[in-house]
């Protein structure tokens, strides 16, 4: 949350810091801001709204500056306006910041900084405090101060009468450096550096950074030099663009097929699920006897879906677990209990310290993250990297699917492991995983029909999904995609449960998603169907039918190809991800920064 960029260079600062905001704003959009740093003057630039607000504001500055720093907010500490917007000036200091000071009230206090802030956020008091503290040495100033604070927090300070230089340091919150022919480069997330080189390296915690055009500096709380681990990105600056769609969501539903190949072909071998490459050893998976899932939002949902996998064909028990509530928890796992822990970002505060728990009680821990070098990745035992490439909307399409994806190579280990699935039975599972790229490609096709449906779920201001089973899984999620993007309060509910109360809000015309795709419980689905559709519902039915003419059934029916009941959830997840994208798209809303949200939620 919160995206934060410096660069100080051989080229102006301005549009590098104000280009960077614009492919970090997926991280926050509620202010956003520049100081620019040139012949002893710091200039600072912030206003509410998104960066498009920044852009406008700052369309008059002609400031030849090489050396700036930018930021774009998700707001946590004080309101939405311009004042609590970053960067925050105290003195000599301009700061950016993303995470949470946690005791900056008892910093305000303990150190008399009431008088030097005028906001109401957290991160002023880190300026006023690093102010308090300099007498000339920026490095000293900003290691007494961060000594004192408590949270999480990425940080990037500049100092008036230095010129040219950016001092970083973090812990917890992300941050990523590169250096280039046009100068150094810091920011929250790869998508800003990625403009200037492909070499990278993760900030290492509790070390302090020291940018300037020639180099970046690393040096930990000591004073040694670091050397940092580099790192390379396998994806380009096309990957982070829209490339002619009119939103990151459509491209990235479209990307899904690409992004399960890359995933799913490198740990084949000879037709066998193969971890080798990923270091992950067959030990992992030999003596366990339950498997813990935990994660956030869309990616526990992903969970669920190899919950039903794994319980179903191999009869191991698995616990989904929600991240944030898991934490603090006293957990029923051990040894014996393998943790799978699921985070596109892998920075997912809650994600992260959940795992930190499952560690601490002896699980061993496999994550499955779409960043590389996050601290998911880097804190867990082993990684599985899911290769969907930069997903930029706020609302995970590609990662969810690349995350369901692994969780399937996961259970095909798993039971060749544990000789619970014979090698053929395996082949034939790895043949269908394998081909499901195809089968979204067919689902694809039908995208247009998906368009009608939306508008009619646009005109509703509640809408139902139901299914059972797997499908009630896929309904959680479908729910929780249409809400975030439309704004249309829905609600997931398994199909036989409805009766229990929920049947209540169904009035004339509410659109109701039942899903049907599972054989064994398909008719007890339509005779769920035909209970609300006799309560005047709007019933789309998504099911492997070649065709539904009944109206006594449904309104309109969208078919997915004929499949295994075990992966229908790809085809079904691409359908479920038009609706709401569609629906968004004809509310007029901005699809891929719905309010309020952000993405990679680094605060609790
Ligand atoms: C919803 C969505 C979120 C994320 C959740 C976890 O579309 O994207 O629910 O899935 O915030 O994020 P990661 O996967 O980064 O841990």
């Amino acid at each position: 949350m919160c995206g934060i960029i410096g660069f100080t260079g051989n080229i102006p600062a301005k549009d590098v810091i104000i280009g960077g905001l614009e492919t970090l704003e997926y991280r926050g959009y509620d202010s956003a801001g520049v100081a620019l740093l040139c012949d002893g003057e710091i200039t600072v630039r912030k206003r509410t709204g998104k960066v498009e607000e920044l852009k406008k504001l700052c369309a008059d500055m002609d400031n030849p500056a090489t050396c700036g720093i930018g930021h774009t907010r998700w707001a946590t500490h004080g309101g939405v306006t311009d004042v609590n917007a970053h960067p925050h000036r105290c003195g000599q200091v301009v700061l950016i910041h993303n995470g949470i000071i946690e005791n900056y009230r008892q910093l305000i206090t303990e150190y008399g900084l009431a008088d030097d802030i005028i906001s109401e956020t957290d991160t002023e008091v880190v300026a006023a405090l690093i102010d308090k503290f300099y007498e000339g040495d920026p490095v000293k100033a900003i290691k007494k101060a961060v000594k004192v604070l408590s949270g999480a927090f990425g940080l990037c300070i500049m100092f008036q009468d230095i010129p040219d230089t950016i001092y970083c340091i973090r812990n917890v919150s992300p941050l990523v450096a590169a250096t280039s022919d046009r100068g150094s480069v810091i920011a929250s997330d790869l998508t800003a550096l990625i403009a200037y080189s492909k070499d990278y390296f993760v900030v290492p915690e509790y070390h302090l950074l020291t940018l300037t055009k020639d180099g970046i500096d690393v040096r930990d709380m000591k004073g040694n030099e670091v050397k940092p681990q580099m790192l390379s990105v396998n994806w380009d600056i096309a990957s982070a663009q829209k490339g002619g769609y009119p939103f990151f969501m459509l491209k990235e539903i479209y990307e899904q097929p690409d992004a399960i190949r890359n995933t799913v072909a490198p740990r084949v071998m000879d037709g066998m699920p193969d971890f080798t490459d990923d270091g992950i050893d067959d030990s992992v998976f030999e003596n366990i006897d339950k498997v813990t899932v935990i994660g956030c939002g869309t990616a526990m949902h992903a969970g669920m879906v190899g919950k039903h996998l794994i319980e179903a064909k191999l009869r191991i028990p698995v616990q989904v677990e929600i991240a944030s509530e898991f934490r603090y928890k006293n957990p029923i796992i051990d040894e014996k209990t393998l943790t799978i822990v699921l985070s596109q970002s892998g920075e997912t505060i809650d994600t992260l310290e959940a795992m930190k728990l499952a560690k601490a009680n002896g699980s061993k821990v496999i994550s499955i993250v779409n960043v590389k070098g996050s601290s998911i990745a880097r804190e867990s035992d082993y990684v599985l990297y899911t290769h969907a490439g930069p997903e930029i909307a706020v609302a995970s399409t590609k990662a969810y699917t690349v995350q369901v994806a692994a969780m399937y190579l996961i259970a095909a280990r798993m039971g060749v492991v544990k000789k619970l699935v014979s090698d053929s039975e395996t082949k034939k599972f790895m043949t269908k995983l394998i081909n499901t790229p195809n089968i979204i490609e067919e689902t694809l096709e039908g995208a247009n029909d998906i368009k009608r449906v939306a508008n009619h779920i646009k005109l509703s201001p509640d809408a139902f999904y139901i299914g059972r089973g797997l499908d009630y899984t896929m309904s959680l999620e479908a729910s929780l995609k249409l809400k975030e993007i439309s704004y249309i309060h829905a609600e997931a509910y398994a199909a036989g449960e409805l009766k229990h109360g929920t049947i209540a809000l169904i009035t004339e015309n509410v659109p109701v998603i039942a899903i049907a795709t599972q054989e064994d419980v398909y008719e007890k689905v339509i005779s769920n169907i035909r209970e609300v559709k006799a309560r005047g519902a709007y019933v789309i039915l998504i099911s492997m039918d070649e065709k539904v003419d009944d109206v006594k059934i449904c309104d309109k029916h969208i078919r997915i190809p004929k499949l295994d009941p075990e992966f229908t959830a790809f085809a079904t997840a691409v359908i479920l991800q038009l609706i709401a994208y569609y629906t968004s798209e004809a509310k007029g809303l901005d699809v891929d920064k719905p309010r309020n949200l952000a993405k990679s939620v680094t605060v609790e």
